[in-house]
């Protein structure tokens, strides 16, 4: 009966794709190019299943003979199962055809098809249980409330919700918040439009898994192991959505509906479930996913996926704005007896005096003891903040030190949101988080003006330029030992980060002080000590001690990574770079494109393509994914030239790194304005146009050696 129905729903949307397929076919020509945008994956699921990209509506045409060949109609659950795989290759066929010309077929709220960008920002939340899953939500549930109870049920657990169908209209109707940041992600109203996420998913198989495109097997096995997805499928489930959940089966993902007529339980796999308030539990349980607790004592909800919310000026109640008046956040270590544990001290008035709208001076000083607490620890433990911050519902922070932004809204004033509650959470989650490090905490929250003038002009600037002078001495050279990360093993199985005080984790979230306060919080976690008492060779950053770590922490994957040189045994990617460098050979340098950046690069390839070739823990020489930060670094592709071979960024990213860029072209060669020389996309996006404007700026990387 259940594999009937599956087979049913199958065939009806294998009809609906080879019409609609044929008919665009005669209508635009089997040369008309197909494919969504922003990935580099044409049509992602299809390539992943199969390993064929498909580009024209002729090359779709004729795929629809190997879906077909995917729906065999023996009578076993395996074929039912496979057949909803090719349910859903049919769901991207239907959905590319949306996309055809540059079409933009979705509107607000509804997102559609999502772009490997987003895939790539989702790793390292995935890999800390920051997101610790993907709700996919299907159909009407029988009432708005119910259907909105569940999404912010999942919501406050951080986990990521895309909603296909009436459940949409049902959020809209009630005025659910929704968007990518808020982990909301409404896909679209009709069933197919479940294939966005599902697409993520393989993708994610294929960027940070390592897994060959075509591979089945490896890849069912991947999304099954690794990727903490499942559905809820709200009845009446027909044979379309059905056949469907199948697919959703096949990859892993439990199926679980209130569906109570014509359907089987599949143990583990499709499970009813009669109460739409009991979805949550269930759906966890079925998926093993568990859920880190904090509870926090304040009026307003605390989680992760608050952290994206935007305080709109309209909607504040007060703003702190470190660029107009004093403001600061502070660690500082203490001895233990000048802390006493949980005590939150506000000096100065609530919030409630202030007027609405406006603007005030605003210090967090956190003070902390523990025997094993270092002054190096503090600003690990300050970054934390604007997290820690954000995760409140209806507060918003920006920046950082004494540049931060805060703006409480009125929604969470009313609640009862108050300056003490700063107190309550900064506590709460540096309690939870350091507590191997941190005994006894207490914070003091400062709303007087004259008083967060001498915290930030007296007590946090000293503070921060004994910190920075400190960064500056800490050289790879000056330490004794580097730090492993294999945080993004749980996505890309043979990846190692190696983090040195001049090269941090290619996410850019990593520094070495973050690796080591890391590892003395957690010493059988992911980062641990690297030793580097055994060189090869110290141009290349080669070591004995480094290759032992990586091959084994790859398990044997990797035999030998340097540190210095993106020729010779690159370091391996995971996917999460923040951003990308591959070589240019007609100007002997190198181009580097962001995460952000989604135009044209003069390798001929966007960032996403240039994503695809270097991700999945794989060295791949002439492509290297990297930290932001790493490039001002004195050790940047030290062993092919350094910095100097930077010829080619996006605008908005030399803005970004500008600064800190030509202070190092000046120290290392005396170079002024280093960036002047260097292309961006206003300049050039070929290379023939980027060397004439590279030969005009004497841009040094031109009489350089080849690097090939
Ligand atoms: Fe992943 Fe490397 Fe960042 Fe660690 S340092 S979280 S392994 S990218
Ligand atoms: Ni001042
Ligand atoms: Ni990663």
């Amino acid at each position: 009966m259940l594999i009937n129905r599956i087979f049913s729903g199958n065939d009806a949307v294998y009809g609906l794709t080879e019409k609609a397929v044929n008919d665009a076919v005669q209508q635009h020509g089997a040369d008309k190019a197909v494919g969504f945008p922003h990935t580099a994956y044409c049509l992602p699921c299809y390539y992943a299943v199969t390993g064929v990209k498909i580009k024209t509506l002729g090359e779709l045409q004729a795929a629809l003979g190997v879906v077909k060949s995917l729906m065999t109609r023996e009578h076993a659950l395996d074929d039912a199962l496979m057949s909803g795989v090719a349910t859903a290759l049919c769901a991207e066929f239907i959905e590319a055809l949306k996309y055809l010309d540059g079409a933009e077929p979705y509107q607000e709220p509804c997102y559609g098809h999502l772009a490997d960008s987003i895939i790539r920002e989702l790793g390292v939340p995935l890999v800390t249980g920051d997101i610790p899953g993907v709700a996919v939500i299907l159909g009407s549930a029988p009432t708005a409330q119910e259907g909105v109870d569940l999404i912010k049920s999942y919501q406050a657990q951080g986990i990521l919700v895309t909603l296909v169908g009436g459940i949409i209209d049902q959020a809209q109707e009630l005025g659910l918040k929704m968007g990518y940041n808020l982990r909301i992600v409404p896909l679209g109203k009709d069933v197919t439009s479940v294939i966005h996420v599902v697409s993520v998913a393989l993708r994610a198989a294929l960027i940070f898994g390592n897994v060959t495109p075509g591979d089945a097997a490896s890849l069912l096995t991947y999304t099954k192991d690794r990727v903490p997805a499942f559905v809820n499928a709200f009845k009446p489930v027909d044979d379309v959505v059905l056949a469907a959940g199948a697919g959703a089966i096949k990859l892993g993902f439990p199926v679980i509906s209130n569906e109570d007529e014509n359907i089987v339980e599949v143990p583990g796999a499709l499970i009813a479930c009669p109460n739409v308030a009991d979805f949550n539990k269930v759906s966890l349980e079925a998926r093993g996913i568990k859920i880190k607790i904090t509870k926090v004592d304040i009026p307003v909800a605390f989680a992760s996926a608050f952290e994206g919310e935007i305080i709109r000026r309209k909607d504040m109640r007060v703003e702190f704005d470190g660029s107009r008046v004093d403001c600061v956040e502070l660690v500082q270590t203490k001895e233990m007896n000048e802390v006493e544990d949980h005590k939150i001290t506000v000096v100065g008035p609530e919030v409630d005096s202030f007027e609405l709208g406006s603007k005030h001076s605003l210090a967090y000083v956190v003070e902390v003891a523990g025997k094993k607490m270092q002054p190096d620890f503090e600003p690990v433990i300050e970054r934390k903040f604007h997290n820690y911050i954000n995760c409140i519902e209806g507060v918003y922070h920006t920046g950082q030190r004494d540049m931060f932004r805060i703006r409480i809204s009125n929604d969470a004033f009313a609640a009862g949101f108050r300056a003490k509650h700063f107190g309550e959470v900064l506590y709460t989650q540096v309690k939870n988080e350091f507590e191997a490090v941190v005994d006894k905490c207490q914070v003091t929250v400062y709303t007087d003006p004259d008083e967060c003038t001498r915290m930030r002009h007296e007590v946090a600037i000293p503070t921060f330029d004994k910190r920075d002078a400190r960064l500056e001495t800490l050289t790879d050279e000056s330490v004794d030992v580097y730090y492993s990360c294999i945080l993004c093993q749980a996505f890309s199985p043979s990846h190692v980060c190696v983090v040195t005080p001049e090269r941090l984790g290619l996410c850019g979230a990593v520094s070495w002080l973050d690796a080591k306060a890391t590892n003395e919080l957690d010493p059988n976690g992911p980062c641990q000590i690297i030793t580097k008492e055994r060189p090869i060779d110290v141009n290349l950053g080669s070591y004995e001690d480094v290759d032992e770590a990586v091959k084994k922490y790859s398990q044997g994957a990797l035999e030998h990574v340097t540190l210095y040189s993106i020729m010779q045994d690159p370091m391996t990617s995971c996917g999460c770079f923040e951003c990308i460098c591959g070589i240019e050979p007609f100007s002997n340098g190198v181009v580097i494109a962001n995460r952000e950046y989604a135009g044209m690069t003069p390798l001929g390839m966007t960032f996403s393509e240039m994503a695809s070739m270097t991700g999945g823990g794989v060295q791949t020489p002439g492509f290297m994914g990297h930290g932001k930060h790493f490039i001002s670094s004195k050790k940047f592709m030290k062993a092919e030239g350094g910095i100097e071979r930077i010829v080619w960024m996006p605008k908005e990213l030399k803005e970004t790194v500008a600064e800190r860029l030509n202070k190092t072209a000046k120290e290392l060669y005396g170079i002024d304005n280093f960036t002047d020389m260097i292309g961006d996309e206003t300049v050039a996006t070929d290379p023939e146009v980027l060397v004439a404007f590279l030969t005009e700026h004497n841009h040094p990387a031109l009489s350089m050696d080849p690097m090939m």
